[in-house]
């Protein structure tokens, strides 16, 4: 047991030495790749600045795929220092790359093509089929304790129903980071407070847990959460208020399909959807727009009053326009940080409830 913690220890440690690299890398790299997709007018307006001298900059687009390049070679050059692999868990690992992969590929064609609405939804399923196809883990669901004596059984084995879940996982976690957006800095500010909170969730389960396919499981998902967070706050540091780049869809699906990936293959999907609370509330919000019951225009935002400098809330089902109704206008800048502590307070929740229930799984 003292030699396998030894070996956690090492490969999580050369894992964070790569990432702090890759924080530097992204940072060098972002000002560069902004110059290269203006000269191609990959570029938006800030529209929260709308009537002021800021509104009318052409803000760079897709940075994300920095971000994304940079993780991809991170986490290819990882395998060669993870002294805890075996042969399944390369599989596991690579195939959760190409779905990483896929994934940056169908954002950035998004970001340049434009695709539908309802094409948009959909990619993520595509994206998740090279993990789903080389999926060995179980496809069962333990039953918690209470829950036993109705169902009969301590575990129930879902079969296809499973790999059907982790499909829907991946469409529910791309999208719903995308489409809580549009105020500076929130697309990559979300995807930084859920990270940092798997991390946490993650260390702490190795430390608690003597069994090694459960450690593996859960170093596993470091060694993929650590690169993205530190390229994220690279990127974090260029789009926050007032953004110099816009993230792209390359940017909110990357970060949710490797959140998804983590969560599948880290064993801790129901976790991970309790660290998406307010992803949840903002898309069962925007449900009547979503699907079709109320117009849904192309963006679905506060408005922007240039005399005060305050967002107004809208009739939108977001989230976003729920607070501002709620608790009135705000600064672009103090709306972000008010959403980000809501996230923050929301996986706080999480670790509150997993104690509380830690019982019904034992
Ligand atoms: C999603 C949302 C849309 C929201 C948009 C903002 C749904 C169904 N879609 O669309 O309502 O308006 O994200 O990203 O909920 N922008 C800003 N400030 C920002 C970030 C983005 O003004 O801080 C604008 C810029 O013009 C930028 C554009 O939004 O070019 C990017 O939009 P994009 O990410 O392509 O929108 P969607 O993801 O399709
Ligand atoms: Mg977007």
């Amino acid at each position: 047991h003292y030699k396998i913690d030894q070996e956690f220890r090492r490969s999580i440690l050369i894992n964070a030495g790569l990432s702090l690299a890759g924080f530097f890398v992204t940072v060098k790299m972002i000002p560069v790749a902004s110059r290269y997709v203006l000269r191609r007018s990959l570029f938006g307006y800030d529209i929260n600045k709308k009537g002021t001298p800021q509104g009318t900059v052409k803000v760079p687009e897709s940075l994300g795929i920095v971000v994304g390049i940079v993780f991809l070679v991170l986490a290819i050059v990882f395998q060669y220092f993870n002294f805890t692999a075996d042969s399944s868990w390369l599989v596991e690992y690579n195939a959760a790359l190409a779905s990483i992969c896929f994934m940056i590929l169908l954002g950035f064609v998004d970001d340049v093509l434009d695709v539908p609405w309802r094409v948009k939804l959909v990619l993520p399923s595509f994206a998740t089929l090279p993990l789903l196809m080389a999926y060995a883990g179980h496809t069962t669901i333990i039953i918690p304790k209470p829950l036993i004596p109705y169902v009969g059984l301590e575990v129930l084995d879902l079969g296809w129903v499973y790999i059907l879940y982790m499909a829907l996982l991946a469409v529910f976690c791309t999208n719903s980071i995308n489409i809580h957006a549009g105020l500076n800095g929130l697309e990559v500010g979300q995807t930084v407070v859920i990270a940092f909170a798997i991390m946490i969730h993650n260390i702490m389960q190795i430390g608690a847990s003597s069994d090694p396919e459960y450690q593996q499981a859960h170093a596993f998902s470091i060694y993929l959460v650590q690169p993205l967070l530190a390229t994220s706050l690279a990127l974090f540091s260029y789009n926050w208020y007032p953004s110099s780049v816009f993230v792209g869809d390359t940017y909110t699906v990357f970060a949710g399909m490797t959140m998804a990936v983590v969560g599948i293959l880290g064993h801790f999907s129901e976790t991970l959807l309790i660290f998406f609370i307010p992803q949840v509330l903002n898309f069962l919000l925007s449900v009547p727009q979503l699907f079709g019951f109320v117009k849904c225009p192309r963006h679905r935002l506060p408005r922007f009053n240039p005399e005060t400098g305050l967002l107004t809330g809208t009739q939108d089902g977001t989230l976003v326009n729920f607070y501002l109704r709620v608790f009135g206008p705000k600064s672009e800048k103090s709306l972000c940080i008010h959403l980000l502590i809501v996230q923050a307070i929301g996986c706080c929740f999480c670790f509150l409830l997993r104690h509380l229930l830690a019982g019904w799984y034992k």
